[in-house]
């Protein structure tokens, strides 16, 4: 069994406004974004980025709900979550987060909820800037707009783009210097990079991403909406007492940018397998399984490149969204059994890890099983990798 230490990460989102640009009827982070609230969307993307502490920051009268929100959105992570409520201002409401991170995290992200559709791989460049030594970390996307400075309607002068960014989140920072620059803070400012920057320290900038803007008017509301459309079975399952089963299979050839991401672990020193998202043939050969089993189609209809909240997702963020399809059509997952095939890696000092990390994310238990095919073929001449996936699903 694999024992999972405390975070040294704690992701702080705020959620806490009133959201009276967007309509005015009630909080922002409660206003639904297709099946879901825009906070379940802002904290699947938190929880399919690297294991962290969760601290959601809600409105004082909706504490309650955001903790149901943020257990649906855990998964079986909902030890990693805490809720506490926020104040007036989004600065007072990181303050009562920061006032819940746990004794040893090292590494404070603060993310807002209205960023909806931040990609998980925004979080981890943030993450892993601050581990590499960077004291306070913004992910930022260059300006496109030429801008003009404008007074009484008129412009009065042109504003050279070129040295100017616009700032998201989430943001990160040490620990330390996070707590001290908000003890020592006397004025308000919008994000937290700018509050650290006025305490002294260097703020670094990351890439940014287009589908991390935050949600504000409804026109912002819109265009989430037209990013999250809602997924329909290709045809309605023939509803039976029951068990369905469903196979998939993935094929991935070895030579991909970066380290390999295989079964939901990363494996540091092995060539990455060429793909749309991380080319995790096990994940994408169980999401087949699992779908199929359901009558869900495939991975090309419910992950295709008209949701690309998924380019670059991990297997987690995939397992976890085929869970939600699979019991909204009325199902549960039963076990799911996958093998792959691969002279490389090596899985038996692993397999528990992979089984827990894939079980965790689908839910259900995923056992996994690995061999090589005696030097025969793309997998023996060790061009690709391929994954085969059964799955049951069980009526609700
Ligand atoms: N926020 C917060 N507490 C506040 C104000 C804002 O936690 N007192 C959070 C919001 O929930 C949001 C983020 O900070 O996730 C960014 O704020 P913004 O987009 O301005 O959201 P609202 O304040 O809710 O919207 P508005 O300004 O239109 O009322
Ligand atoms: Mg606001």
């Amino acid at each position: 069994m694999t024992i999972l230490a405390v975070p040294r990460v704690a992701v702080i989102v705020v959620a806490a406004g009133s959201g009276t640009r967007l309509s005015g009827a009630g909080p922002k982070a409660f206003v639904g974004l297709g099946e879901h609230s825009i906070l379940r969307h802002a904290l699947r993307g938190v929880f399919a980025g690297p294991p962290a502490q969760v601290v959601v920051v809600a409105p004082s009268d909706r504490v309650g709900d955001a903790r149901t929100e943020a257990d649906e959105a855990a998964g079986s992570r909902g030890d990693l979550v805490t809720v506490v409520a926020g104040g007036q201002t989004r600065q007072a409401s990181v303050a009562a987060g920061l006032g819940a991170v746990w004794p040893d995290v090292q590494t404070v992200l603060v993310h807002d909820a209205a960023r909806a559709l931040t990609p998980p791989d925004v979080f981890a460049r943030v993450i892993s800037a601050v581990a590499s030594g960077q004291d306070a970390v913004l992910p930022v996307l260059p300006v496109v707009d030429t801008l003009k400075r404008v007074a009484a309607q008129t412009v009065v002068a042109a504003v050279d783009r070129a040295d100017l960014a616009s700032a998201q989140t989430p943001q990160g920072f040490r620990r330390d210097i996070l707590d001290l620059a908000y003890r020592d803070a006397t004025a308000e400012f919008t994000d937290d990079a700018a509050l650290v920057q006025a305490a002294g320290f260097p703020v670094f900038t990351v890439a940014g991403d287009e589908r991390a803007f935050k949600i504000t008017t409804p026109s912002d509301l819109e265009r989430a909406e037209s990013l999250v459309s809602p997924i329909t079975p290709v045809h309605p399952a023939v509803r039976s007492a029951a068990p369905r089963v469903g196979m998939g299979t993935d094929v991935h050839a070895f030579g991909g940018a970066g380290t390999l991401w295989l079964a939901g672990v990363e494996w540091p020193g092995e060539r990455g397998l060429h793909g749309h998202s991380d080319g995790d043939a096990v994940a994408h050969a169980i999401v087949d399984a699992v779908l199929a089993a359901a009558g869900l189609g495939d991975i090309g209809t419910q992950f295709g490149t008209e949701h690309p909240e998924y380019a670059g997702a991990h297997a987690a963020a995939f397992l976890g969204r085929t869970r939600e399809l699979v019991e909204a059509a009325g199902y549960r997952i039963g076990n799911v059994s996958v093998q792959v095939q691969a002279n490389r890696p090596r899985f038996a000092a692993r397999r528990a890890e992979a089984e827990q990390v894939l079980s965790a994310a689908l839910g259900a238990p995923v056992a996994v099983s690995a061999t090589t095919t005696d030097g025969r073929g793309f997998t023996g001449t060790g061009d690709g990798g391929a994954a085969f996936a059964v799955a049951v699903v069980l009526p609700l």
